[in-house]
């Protein structure tokens, strides 16, 4: 039998995910606030438009599985309302804005039984895989310190082309939207954050209501110690993003732009990190690229959890830790910067 899916929000991640869905089950609905958008995508894939949840929810589709690819901000109240309507969610990165709100989605998954999975798509990267393999297996001995570094450009027109960009209530931040993935990978590799300390500024970009650039020194539970180095004023173009070990018996830097190679490896015990060129194209976006394009890897893990053959690639509690760690991180931070819009 063919699950059933309904995509809300039908921006422009929402294609992607219906490109997904439609080779591995039925699109029966989509929703979006914007008749335009919800049109548009449902006579594409033949599904049905709605453009409220309750009127989706309440017209019972016999839908199981919902991809909830709304604004950042809107996460935790739409996925709490498929939850208790009794789908199963896959909900966009960052799970939400608030360690509270994760709470929240976490409870109701408990309460209706139902699945709540993140997309964590750069999990998948084969860079990040393989050096996850060797830090299971303790190859790399005791971590020192992890390094989070990205350098990436977004501009106004990035910023004009939605309205909840940029702004604090349903973006949330650029660690949030833009580099929420990097924080999911150093917590993967380097575990459980105990301290932070960040200064953040705005150098650049006026017309958004949180930051541009920020530098985070990072204390970890288990002694490793890290640093995030983030901004969105690389001229021109994004120039890095990349997560740096130093252990042991090794030090090894995941690099590209997208942590899609191997940028750096010297390991103990004549080991190498071989990739092959699988499966490592970006998201493109048009003006803009975004994280690796590794969204058909979270279908597949999904439908085999459903299928108890599998776990989840990344928990609803790992989406917590994210925005736990991000929220820390605005919370012990000082600000360096110029006035924004408030
Ligand atoms: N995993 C990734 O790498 C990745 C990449 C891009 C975006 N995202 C995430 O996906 C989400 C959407 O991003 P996007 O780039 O597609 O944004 P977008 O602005 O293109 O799309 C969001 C859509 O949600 C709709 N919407 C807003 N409020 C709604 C409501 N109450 N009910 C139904 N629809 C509503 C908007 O009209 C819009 O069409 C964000 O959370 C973003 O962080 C993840």
């Amino acid at each position: 039998m063919r699950l059933k899916f309904v995509i809300i929000g039908c921006g422009k991640i929402a294609e992607r995910h219906a490109a997904h869905i439609s080779k591995r089950g039925v699109l029966v609905a989509v929703c979006d606030v914007v008749k335009e958008k919800a049109d548009g995508l449902a006579s594409k894939y033949g599904a049905k438009a709605y453009y409220s949840i309750k009127d989706l929810l309440d017209a019972d589709e016999c839908i199981d599985i919902a991809a909830v690819c709304t604004p950042n901000g809107l996460h935790a109240a739409h996925t709490i309302q498929c939850l208790n309507a009794g789908l199963h969610v896959l909900c966009e990165k960052p799970m939400a804005l608030r360690v509270e709100d994760c709470r929240g989605m976490i409870d109701a998954a408990k309460s209706s039984g139902k699945v709540l999975a993140v997309v964590k798509q750069n999990r998948f990267n084969p860079p990040v895989v393989a050096v996850k393999e060797l830090l299971d297996k303790r190859a790399l001995g005791k971590i020192y310190s992890i390094q989070v570094n990205c350098y990436w450009n977004r501009e106004a027109d990035y910023y004009t082309s939605s309205n909840w960009r940029g702004t604090k209530e349903l973006d949330g931040g650029i660690l949030f939207t833009q580099f929420s993935h990097f924080i999911d990978i150093m917590y993967w590799f380097a575990g459980e954050v105990e301290t932070t300390i960040a200064y953040l500024s705005n150098y650049h970009h006026q017309y958004i209501q949180f930051e541009d650039s920020g530098n985070t020194i990072i204390k970890f539970r288990n002694g490793v110690t890290g640093s995030i180095n983030f901004t969105i004023n690389s001229y021109g173009k994004n120039v890095e993003g990349s997560v740096t070990i130093i252990a042991e018996k090794g030090c090894v830097k995941i690099g590209g732009p997208y942590l899609n190679t191997i940028e750096f490896q010297n390991l103990a015990e004549r080991q190498v990190i071989e990739l092959t060129k699988e499966g490592i194209q970006a998201n493109d976006y048009g003006t803009y690229q975004g994280s690796m394009s590794n969204h058909d890897k979270v279908y597949d893990n999904l439908l085999k959890v459903l299928m108890d053959q599998d776990q989840l690639s990344a928990s609803a509690e790992d989406g917590l830790k994210t925005v736990e760690i991000i929220e820390k991180i605005y919370q012990s931070a000082v600000w360096m910067g110029r006035s924004f819009k408030q």
